[in-house]
């Protein structure tokens, strides 16, 4: 397979749902964590319609992460860029792989809490949240460092599709 020239229409418009669907999993978990503290105390949860909400929108993540991968297997993904140093070329092609991995083991730590009242699974699902908003601000500083610095223009291989 020859890897193409850029990203595809639909693997950009995935990246950017799953950043929105991400940005709000942060954003709005207040309910959710409410809902598993009435738990862990042995009482039942109120409904409430974020706790639904964060229950489908980790579900929507889990659902595109694989479709980014399966695309990103059968289609490829663009070479990084020419003048990255080969050490830092690992450390992005790294990030973006535990990027994936935390996409993935995020929600099903979640679902293993919520649907199977498995507290080492909250546990991790915590413990993840943290890895992953360490890896996402590493992610974003690296565009920007691309955009501002290098001006090689990086950041548009996320905004306009190329075969
Ligand atoms: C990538 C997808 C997901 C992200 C980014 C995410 C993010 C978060 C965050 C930030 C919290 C608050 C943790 C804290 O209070 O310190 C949380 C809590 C929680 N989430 Fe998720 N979540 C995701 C998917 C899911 C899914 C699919 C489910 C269940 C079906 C779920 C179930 C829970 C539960 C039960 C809690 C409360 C327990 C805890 O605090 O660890 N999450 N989530
Ligand atoms: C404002 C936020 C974000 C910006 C500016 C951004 C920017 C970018 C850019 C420019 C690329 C292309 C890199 C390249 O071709 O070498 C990229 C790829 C990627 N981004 Fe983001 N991103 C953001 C948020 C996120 C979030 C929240 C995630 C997931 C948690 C994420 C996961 C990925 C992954 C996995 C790739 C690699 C895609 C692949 O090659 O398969 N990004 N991002």
């Amino acid at each position: 397979m020859t890897a193409p020239k850029g990203y595809s229409a639909r693997q950009i418009r995935l990246h950017w749902i799953v950043t929105a669907l991400i940005v709000l999993q942060f954003l709005l978990h207040e309910p959710m964590s409410e809902a598993w503290d009435l738990i862990e105390d042995g009482q039942p949860p109120s409904f409430h319609w974020l706790v639904l909400s964060h229950v489908i929108g980790g579900a929507l993540i889990l659902i595109f992460a694989l479709w980014r991968l399966a695309l990103r297997a059968t289609r490829g993904v663009p070479p990084p860029p020419v003048a990255e140093p080969p050490l830092l070329r690992r450390a992005a092609h790294f990030g973006h792989l535990a990027l994936y991995a935390l996409m993935i083991a995020m929600p099903l730590s979640g679902m293993a809490a919520w649907f199977g009242g498995i507290e080492a699974a909250a546990e991790a699902h915590e413990v993840m949240k943290v890895a992953l908003l360490a890896l996402v601000a590493a992610h974003v500083l690296a565009a920007l460092w691309h955009q501002l610095w290098l001006k090689d223009g990086l950041l548009l291989r996320m905004k306009r599709p190329l075969d």
